[in-house]
């Protein structure tokens, strides 16, 4: 009895500590305080994206200490880890957006921001082309804007290895308009093979759900699809129960290659259960409107071509380097040999130059492109900058006091050499910032039918599990990491509104 008592007293003071948790959050994103403007004095920083890298620097970054001009063609920060919910409706693609005004303008110093897509970055110039790539345009559309230091974080486009077909037929899945795609085109295929006199062939064809490329995406995208349809299409749509199917494409032995063996092996044997077939070994070499062509080796030992129909494609097989990437990279000698994006040391400061950083996915520093890896080099990043405007600032302090000690009387120059000391000290504590280490906390991926895996790093081993439990662990991880509490409350309630009402079938 007295155990209960305990047990309702903890639960009943967690739940008011996290509604005043809640209450906080929702009352500091209201009410931002004053800002200074920003110093056109000060050094101009451009952040170049507002992903990832780019938003865990701004997040850290004291704005105080440069004239901080952030770029970007889309006014909003991506929670992508949630962006495979977002194409059957489990979340509201909203839900996992965060406007980059929201957060900046509670920066101690005011940063601007510009809508628009850098085209090119002149380094010998110190200049960003800009493009105001949005529907509505005003007299001026494009412009320059110079910069001191530039943090280019532009993230990856989606690669497609100059396959045919690729770009035109197939949808992608790595922005909101991507995922908003993939939702309308799986109720469209669902409700164009039932429109009256439909050939078997053709229904068939339209309600078969093709995922290209066994990564973390193309696994995750193909859970989410499979939960659709069994928990909600199935209800809803019964005549389309028996032929609609999910496949799997991937050219190499095995999804998920960056997981463990048990977990690989789970996944797979997950799949079978849900329905998901997984086609291995099968290389996509051209797309048609209406199916793929895919090479896998027979039997024999042969290589055989196959004609695989779809009603949806979604390509999902990594990433590539951005166009304004590759021009830069041109431009630099020492990133001659840089083929996956650009080549950085362990500052994260682009080989062959002095004032140029990269993060992200379009960074190349030994480590994969993930969420992970691109936030804790932000964060990075931005140590590194508050640092120096301190070591700046300093020096700029024992400039001006080792003038004044040479104008000095002489028994006012034992304070100031004092002073001196004390400053030379600071300055070695300033200077003692260590290069980028990556710390890996684990890879989590959800595999549908409320499982997940994850390899986990803990204390001085591995933890590598798969399972319900792990689904709700994937969700508290993902559910804690959401940009602000504004998101959190918001994809709390879309996975209570999907559990009790289903997920929404209309097509927008
Ligand atoms: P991004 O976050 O892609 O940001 C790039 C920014 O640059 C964007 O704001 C873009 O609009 C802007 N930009 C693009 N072009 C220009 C230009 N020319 N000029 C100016 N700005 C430009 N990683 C994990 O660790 N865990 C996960 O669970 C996970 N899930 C994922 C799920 C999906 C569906 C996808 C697609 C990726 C996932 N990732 C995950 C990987 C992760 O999203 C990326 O590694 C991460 O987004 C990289 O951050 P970034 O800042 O380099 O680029
Ligand atoms: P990926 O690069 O991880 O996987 C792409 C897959 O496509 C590869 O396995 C490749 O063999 C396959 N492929 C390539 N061309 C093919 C073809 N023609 N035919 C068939 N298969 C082909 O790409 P993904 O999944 O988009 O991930 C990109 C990055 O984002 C990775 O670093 C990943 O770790 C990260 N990410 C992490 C997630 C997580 O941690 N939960 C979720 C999503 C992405």
């Amino acid at each position: 009895f007295r155990f209960f008592r305990w047990a309702w007293r903890a639960t009943y003071l967690s739940a008011i500590a996290g509604l005043v948790y809640t209450g906080y959050g929702i009352y500091e994103m209201k009410n931002p305080g004053d800002q200074a403007e920003p110093d056109p004095t000060k050094k101009t920083l451009v952040i170049l994206g507002s992903g990832w890298g780019a938003v865990s620097l701004l997040k850290k970054l004291d704005t105080e200490n440069y004239n901080v001009i952030v770029i970007s063609p889309r006014n909003y920060f991506l929670f992508t880890p949630l962006l495979p919910s977002c194409t059957t409706g489990t979340i509201e693609h909203r839900s996992i957006m965060e406007p980059v005004r929201n957060f900046l303008r509670h920066k101690k110093a005011a940063v601007k921001f510009y809508e628009a897509e850098a085209t090119k970055i002149d380094y010998a110039k110190k200049v960003v082309y800009i493009n105001d790539e949005s529907e509505v345009k005003g007299a001026t559309s494009s412009t320059e804007v110079p910069f001191d230091m530039l943090v280019v974080g532009v993230g990856a486009e989606n690669a497609t290895f100059g396959i045919p077909g690729v770009r035109e037929h197939s949808c992608f899945l790595k922005e909101v308009n991507d995922a908003q795609r993939i939702r309308k085109r799986i109720m469209d295929c669902c409700e164009t093979a039932t429109f009256k006199d439909q050939s078997p062939e053709e229904r068939k064809r339209l309600l078969h759900m093709v995922v290209v490329g066994g990564g973390p995406t193309g696994v995750e995208f193909a859970g989410e699809l499979q939960d659709f349809f069994e928990n909600d299409l199935k209800t809803w749509m019964p005549e389309i129960a028996d032929e609609f199917k999910v496949t799997l494409v991937e050219a190499l032995p095995s999804v998920l290659p960056m997981f463990s063996k048990q977990l690989i092996d789970y996944t797979e044997q997950t799949f079978k259960e849900e329905t998901i077939e997984i086609r291995t070994k099968t290389m996509v070499k051209n797309v048609t409107k209406d199916y793929i062509e895919a090479e896998y080796v027979g039997a024999d030992g042969k290589k055989v071509m196959e004609k695989i129909p779809y009603g949806l494609l979604v390509w999902a097989t990594g990433n590539a380097v951005r166009p304004v990437v590759k021009d830069l990279m041109s431009q630099i000698p020492a990133q001659a040999d840089a083929r996956r994006g650009l080549n950085v040391n362990e500052y994260l400061v682009v080989k062959g130059t002095e004032n140029v950083w990269a993060v992200g996915d379009c960074a190349v520093a030994n480590y994969a492109p993930t969420a992970q890896v691109a936030a804790q080099e932000g964060a990075f990043l931005a140590r590194l900058f508050n640092q120096m405007a301190k070591t700046e600032e300093i020096e700029a302090e024992l400039k001006s006091l080792s003038v004044a000690q040479e104008t000095a009387p002489k028994d006012a120059r034992d304070q100031i050499f004092a002073n001196i000391k004390d400053l030379q000290k600071r300055l070695r504590r300033t200077n003692s910032m260590g290069p980028f280490e990556y710390s890996h906390q684990g890879s989590l991926a959800y595999i549908g039918s409320e499982k997940a895996v994850a390899d986990i790093s803990w204390l001085t081993g591995n933890i590598a599990t798969g399972g319900t439990v792990t689904y709700f662990f994937w969700r508290s991880a993902y559910l804690s990491m959401c940009f602000s509490t504004r998101n959190r409350v918001l994809v709390l309630m879309d996975w209570i509104k999907a559990k009790t009402f289903g997920r929404d079938v209309s097509r927008e």
